[in-house]
């Protein structure tokens, strides 16, 4: 089997606020966007990755992050290809890229940099098994349906609730074709199962990992840095 991934990187990072795009920030001296891309280095099974990326960034992320931090020593074929306005574009056009090429495709935020190999692997293995697979935790804090004034709406069980994860990992033509349809239907979602729960397919969740956090707003880098002290002190 052929496995290929996506690693959607780019987007404004308009939440962080910063001047630049939040994945060329730095986190103990190297930036978000390497780290990520090490871990899918790492990966027993992902054969070739596909970078979304904004065209004006391409060639930062080719000298200042592959190649500096030596992403493609073990030769795997990393490209990247122009994203979209939106994250679900941006999975599209890796998508197109891959095409024909691989059986199993895993999607990824290039936010989420503290992702490791073992979850990559794990998300492949689960997506052989059923189809389509997704990591998430179950959410600590308790969430209200709010409307637009801020008045409480309702209170979902919490027991019942996960945040979802990216690596989501899928056979090639169920996300593809579900990519097909949302287009179609004019559906944007803000992650890939969304669109193949909607064709009617079962998802697996399996376990993440609290640390696997989205890189958003600026707390979180500080929180990565503090996650990978924590994993150097092992
Ligand atoms: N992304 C993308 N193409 C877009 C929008 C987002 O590839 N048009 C990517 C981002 O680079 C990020 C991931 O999707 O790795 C998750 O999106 P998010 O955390 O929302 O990042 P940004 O859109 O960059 O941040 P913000 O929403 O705060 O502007
Ligand atoms: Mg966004």
């Amino acid at each position: 089997l052929s496995i290929g991934a996506v690693v959607v990187a780019a987007g404004k990072g308009k939440r962080m606020g910063a001047e630049v795009n939040k994945l060329f920030l730095e986190i103990n001296n190297k930036p978000v966007l390497a780290y990520t891309l090490e871990a899918f280095e790492s990966s027993q099974y992902v054969d070739s990755i596909i970078i979304a990326a904004n065209e004006n960034e391409m060639d930062y992320i080719k000298k200042d992050i592959i190649d500096r931090y030596k992403i493609n020593k073990i030769k795997k074929s990393i490209s990247l290809v122009a994203g979209g306005e939106i994250r679900q574009q941006s999975i599209i056009k890796g998508l197109s890229e891959l095409k024909g090429a691989c059986d199993i495709i895993v999607t990824h935020d290039g936010a989420r940099p503290l992702v490791t190999s073992q979850i990559i692997d794990l998300s492949v293995e689960e997506a052989e098994k059923y189809g389509a697979a997704a990591c998430a935790v179950p959410l600590k804090d308790t969430i209200k349906v709010v409307d637009e004034e801020g008045f409480v709406l309702s209170t979902p069980e919490r027991a019942t609730l996960y945040a979802i994860q990216t690596p989501q990992t899928f056979k090639f033509d169920i996300l593809f074709s579900a990519h097909r349809e949302a287009v179609k239907n004019e559906f944007i979602g803000t992650d890939d199962t969304v669109l193949v729960e909607r064709l009617g397919f079962k998802i697996k969740l399996f376990s993440g990992s609290y640390e696997n956090i989205k890189v958003t707003t600026p707390e979180d880098i500080y929180i990565a840095e503090a996650i990978l002290n924590n994993r150097k002190r092992g």
